[in-house]
């Protein structure tokens, strides 16, 4: 892989349900950058997992990240609570975070040319695949607030799920994430913390806007 030289890259980390995604897609449509949510991969593999299940290998699977377009990633297949589970316990595994990292690495250096970087989030992206990002920031929000989003989103998307539900499987996969040895959900020294539990969206961004602008000079 070739990496772009001078582009912008953006790291952000955050548990469930923060906010992460909103803010990476405001971020990315107003400094043109190429946004990748990287637990939608993850929700890729885990849906192989669930709907293919014989098909379930190694092989298989760098097959299908290979071919991998990121418009794949916007199924809404890919929402649901169980997928999210799935893919919170797949994610352990080593061998699959080695081929999803091709992809995510791809993304954020050497982005499409049309983009002026990229701005990835996940769980260890200032960590793990973007160590030098020019921001890194870590954004998070109360376990009853981010239940609280979730629970919103998924009854507007018609999925029948109670608040205990939603909070039970966030606690759960909080406690996976950030427990996990490989790759396990962390803020690191040189990231910013934002917590969204009493900021509106539009604050939040910007907030991080603020920040961006002192690192980057445009
Ligand atoms: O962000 P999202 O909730 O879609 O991520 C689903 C799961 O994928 C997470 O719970 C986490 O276990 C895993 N993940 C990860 N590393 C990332 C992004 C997501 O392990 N960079």
């Amino acid at each position: 892989m070739i990496k772009r030289k001078n582009i912008i890259k953006i790291a952000i980390d955050s548990p469930a349900a923060a906010g992460a995604g909103t803010q990476a897609k405001l971020i990315s449509k107003h400094y043109n950058l190429l946004q990748l949510d990287t637990g939608r991969i993850y929700r890729y593999v885990a849906n192989i997992k669930i709907n293919e299940p014989e098909k379930f290998n190694y092989k298989y699977l760098k097959k299908k990240i290979s071919n991998l377009r990121i418009s794949s990633l916007h199924s809404k297949k890919l929402l649901s609570d169980e997928v999210a589970t799935i893919a919170s316990i797949i994610a352990k595994d080593i061998k699959i975070r080695k081929l999803v990292n091709t992809f995510q690495l791809k993304c954020a250096y050497s982005p499409p040319n049309k983009y002026a970087g990229s701005c990835l989030d996940g769980r260890d992206i200032g960590s793990v695949i973007v160590p030098d990002a020019n921001v890194k920031l870590f954004i998070t929000a109360n376990l009853k607030t981010r239940s609280l989003r979730r629970y919103k989103e998924l009854r507007l998307k018609n999925k029948n799920v109670s608040y205990q539900e939603v909070f039970k499987s966030l606690k759960k996969r909080d406690k996976n994430d950030k427990n996990r040895k490989i790759s396990p959900l962390k803020k690191t020294n040189d990231s910013i913390l934002i917590n969204t539990t009493n900021l509106s969206i539009r604050r939040c961004f910007l907030k991080i806007k603020k920040i961006i602008d002192r690192k980057i000079i445009i």
